[in-house]
């Protein structure tokens, strides 16, 4: 087959396969010690994972996904939105830098779908500060893929928190957009829908079930027993349909009422609150997925589901800000270093989840705290070290809210060992630390082993693979011409 018509045919067969309700994940970054890009990209593959949300767009991670194949969003930080708002040449910088030179790549290149503007810059904790340069980072962002020719193949998206729609009776046909984004919001709409940009939202029944006393733990969990909420001749069966048709209303409301949807976050976290464990997390993905899967939609959307959505998250990240709960550091899907927490099918039919193989540690060593001192002064030290270090698991409801005193002493001081890549000074806490090679780890609480992060992982198998073929191009070649 020539390559066009090869494309054309692996083209048509992954749109059949996954044109609609194609399911992709999350990838965040925010780890003191990253699973390397290459790893996870093994992981996403192994998985047969074809769609992949970036929060950032770092260089290393998009060397990793060159020639993968999967669809890929890059994320603008919220930081940068006031400068590519106030300046076109900064847009393009950006897109030069973060879009163009990974696409150009030919087969080699990366697959880049979206650019996702801000990173939920509308969530209703950061105020109104990014409200006045989204619209025009994103126009900008536009105007620099169309220079740049990608317009076609980039779409300029703003991803929006869960808190960004409500409706306070709870009842999905009085849904609205938040008082103060209600501009914004249109200006965003029309933008998107004049360049056929979908709208990408979070759907968080998680926090849906913390907030509202009115919703039900087997709701949110798709339990066919679960008690349905009416909204007039509808009924409702799940918080997910709820919260979808909540976000509907709010757009029709304000005159976009067949606005595409990509669900761009939506997960249950497993760990620091109550009703996060690994348990009520895989309940929820199961179904989720089987809700996706059967296309059945919603009430106000009958057999329409969302076009794409992202699951919160791909791994663990112990260093995200716990603002909003202890729960926030463990979204994964898998644990920091690769590993299934739980089973579900990613696409319909698969198997049971991968691992992510060949995971590099630091050696089998832990920080304890040292029983034969006096440990008057430990409760203050082990405070300290959770200010910088991951304790989340201490907390009430967590995997390690049962460890007694000073077990949960011990649990801080090796978190915080751990993330100073085990040095033995971070160990010392007034001399009540002690360095043993016995795994302290009790039942469910497990106490880490970080993961081993050294300028070796830079060196990635892409280069070393494309290097290779240079190599025995240039062989073969050079024997050619001589013989
Ligand atoms: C988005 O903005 C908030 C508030 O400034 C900040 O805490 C957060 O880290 C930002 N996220 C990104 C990815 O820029
Ligand atoms: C956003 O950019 C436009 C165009 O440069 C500028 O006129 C406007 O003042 C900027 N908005 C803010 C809030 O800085
Ligand atoms: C491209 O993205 C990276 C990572 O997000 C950022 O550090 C860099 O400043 C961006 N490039 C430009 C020109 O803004
Ligand atoms: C709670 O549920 C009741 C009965 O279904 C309903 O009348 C009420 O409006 C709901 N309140 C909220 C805040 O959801
Ligand atoms: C938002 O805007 C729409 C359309 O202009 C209007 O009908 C609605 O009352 C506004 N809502 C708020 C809370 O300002
Ligand atoms: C909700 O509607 C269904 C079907 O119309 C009905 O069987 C059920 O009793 C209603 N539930 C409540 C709480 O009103
Ligand atoms: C967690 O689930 C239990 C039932 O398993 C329920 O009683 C409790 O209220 C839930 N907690 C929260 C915060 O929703
Ligand atoms: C991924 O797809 C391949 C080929 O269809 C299949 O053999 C494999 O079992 C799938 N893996 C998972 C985890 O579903
Ligand atoms: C505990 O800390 C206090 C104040 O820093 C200090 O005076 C005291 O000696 C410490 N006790 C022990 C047993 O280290
Ligand atoms: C903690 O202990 C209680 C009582 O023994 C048990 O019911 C609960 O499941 C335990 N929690 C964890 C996270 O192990
Ligand atoms: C450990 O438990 C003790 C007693 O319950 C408590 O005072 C202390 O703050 C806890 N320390 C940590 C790091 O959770
Ligand atoms: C741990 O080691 C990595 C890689 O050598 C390094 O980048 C990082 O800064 C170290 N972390 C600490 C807290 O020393």
């Amino acid at each position: 087959m020539p390559p066009n018509l090869c494309t054309v045919v692996v083209f048509l067969l992954a749109t059949m396969a996954y044109g609609g309700g194609a399911v992709g994940v999350n990838w965040g970054t925010t780890a003191s010690h990253p699973l390397p890009p290459t790893k996870v990209v093994e992981l996403l593959k192994s998985n047969n994972v074809t769609k992949v949300k970036l929060l950032d767009a770092d260089p290393g991670v998009l060397e990793a996904l060159s020639g993968s194949n999967l669809g890929v969003t890059v994320g603008i930080p919220n930081a940068s939105l006031r400068t590519l708002n106030s300046s076109k040449k900064a847009a393009e910088s950006w897109v030069h830098d973060n879009v163009t030179r990974y696409v150009s790549n030919g087969g080699s290149g990366v697959k880049i779908e979206y650019v996702a503007v801000g990173d939920e810059p509308f969530l209703q904790s950061y105020g109104e500060q990014f409200h006045p340069f989204v619209i025009g980072a994103a126009m900008n962002i536009h105007i620099a893929l169309a220079r740049a020719k990608l317009e076609s193949k980039v779409k300029v998206v703003v991803p929006c928190s869960f808190d960004s729609f409500l409706s306070e009776s709870g009842h999905p046909s009085k849904g609205h957009f938040r008082a103060d984004l209600n501009r914004t919001m249109i200006e965003l709409l029309t933008f998107l829908s004049k360049h056929s940009s979908p709208f990408f939202a979070t759907i968080s029944p998680f926090l849906s079930l913390h907030q509202n006393k009115n919703i039900s733990l087997d709701f949110t969990l798709f339990k066919a027993n679960a008690k349905p909420h009416n909204d007039s001749r509808r009924t409702y069966k799940n918080s997910f349909d709820l919260s979808y048709d909540i976000l509907i209303t709010a757009l029709s409301t304000v005159g976009f009422p067949k606005m595409e949807i990509v669900v761009s976050q939506i997960g249950w976290p497993t760990d620091g609150a109550a009703n996060a464990t690994s348990s009520t997390a895989e309940t929820f993905m199961k179904g989720l997925m089987e809700h996706l899967h059967s296309k059945s939609g919603t009430p106000l959307r009958p057999r329409d589901p969302p076009s794409e959505t992202y699951i919160f998250s791909l791994l663990d990240e112990d260093q995200r800000s716990v603002s909003t709960g202890n729960f926030e550091r463990h979204w994964g899907v898998f644990t920091f270093d690769g590993q299934a927490k739980y089973h579900f099918d990613f696409i319909q039919g698969s198997k049971n989840l991968v691992d992510a193989q060949n995971v590099e540690y630091l050696p089998s060593k832990w920080c304890v705290v040292n029983n034969n001192k006096d440990l008057s002064n430990a409760t203050a030290s082990s405070l300290e070290a959770c200010s910088l270090a991951d304790c989340t698991a201490l907390s009430p409801g967590g995997s390690c809210s049962n460890i007694s005193w000073p077990g949960n002493i011990s649990y801080a001081f090796n978190s915080y060992y751990q993330q100073h890549n085990q040095s033995a000074d971070s160990c010392n806490f007034g001399g009540l630390g002690l360095i043993t090679t016995v795994d302290p780890s009790v039942d469910n609480c497990r106490f880490s082993v970080q993961l081993r992060t050294s300028l070796s992982d830079f060196l990635y198998p892409a280069y070393l693979t494309q290097w290779m073929t240079l190599l025995v191009t240039t062989i073969l070649l050079s024997l050619t011409i001589f013989t």
